[in-house]
């Protein structure tokens, strides 16, 4: 995979539109920025940084350790950590454009001394034994070989280190359109089934599993990101232009459809390498 064919994917396109919603702040120019102000444009994933501090309580994060962010797009998670918690963040990143963004902001945060951005493939290999613990939201949907993610997830952990992973799950069995809008909208090959995450992590050498189902809160939380974008639409034309609002409508509104036909669920997964 390479960073040209994510870009089917919409969430994708343009992503220096951040810079757009900061001059709408009085944020000008290459201004520092105050973290928690760019915290509404800068997750990725869903729940925003209610996510991100869940993995803090669940991973008990504290600030002397090193944590992996395992695709960290314009690295909002990885900056909220590190100015939450004070931890070290090493954010990995596929493509050169999201990663370019992500080191402009963090600079701009003053968070460049805690938080080191890495642009490549998680597949092709990170440090061994490095990390206290790996985190990563909405990645692994990308990533169809979950056999070579896991094993370089688990080889990243130093041993009894944990892992905290937000993603997509098969509910049920999604129809030929499903699959299609997975594909083209989503970049997404392959949504395993709760009972394929628990084998291929334990597969893998993960243990002390726990996975939660997370489709319910998430279904509401796309319905909202989706209505509240389109009310905003005169705003939005205004502020980014229609190429790119488009784009994230229709970005946006595909999700809904997938999450509201039952098929696709978030899962919330919580594991260790054995210590
Ligand atoms: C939905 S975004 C989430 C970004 C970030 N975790 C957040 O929540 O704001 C998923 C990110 O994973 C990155 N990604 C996908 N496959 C990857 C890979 N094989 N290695 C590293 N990053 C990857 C994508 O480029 C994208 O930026």
């Amino acid at each position: 995979m390479s960073g040209a064919d994510i870009k089917t994917m919409k969430l994708y396109h343009q992503v220096e539109r951040v810079f757009n919603e900061l001059r709408a702040l009085g944020v000008a120019g290459d201004a520092p920025i105050d973290v928690q102000q760019l915290v509404a444009f800068d997750q990725y994933h869903y729940l925003g940084t209610e996510a991100v501090d869940e993995a803090v309580r669940r991973l008990g994060l504290t600030p002397e350790l090193n944590v992996l962010e395992v695709g960290s797009g314009i690295g909002g998670p990885s900056r909220h950590l590190a100015h939450r918690c004070g931890c070290r963040m090493a954010a990995l990143e596929l493509q050169p454009d999201l990663h370019a963004t992500a080191v402009q902001l963090t600079e701009r945060c003053g968070l460049s001394d805690r938080v080191d951005h890495l642009c490549g493939n998680v597949l092709d290999g990170v440090s061994p034994d490095e990390y206290d613990a790996v985190v990563s939201w909405l990645t692994f949907l990308h990533i169809p070989q979950r056999r070579e993610l896991y094993a370089r997830c688990f080889e990243a952990l130093k041993p009894g280190g944990g892992m905290y992973v937000e993603d997509y799950f098969a509910r049920g069995e999604f129809t030929p359109g499903e699959q299609e809008s997975l594909a083209r909208d989503v970049f997404c090959e392959r949504v395993p089934s709760m009972d394929e995450y628990r084998e291929e992590l334990s597969a893998a050498g993960f243990e002390a599993l726990e996975l939660i189902d997370m489709s319910e809160a998430w279904t509401a939380f796309v319905q909202e990101r989706w209505s509240g974008f389109r009310a905003q639409r005169a705003r939005n034309l205004a502020l980014h232009g229609a190429e790119i609002v488009d784009g994230l409508d229709d970005f946006y509104g595909a999700i809904v459809k997938l999450f509201t036909a039952g098929n696709l669920g978030g899962i919330r997964l919580i594991a260790s390498k054995p210590g």
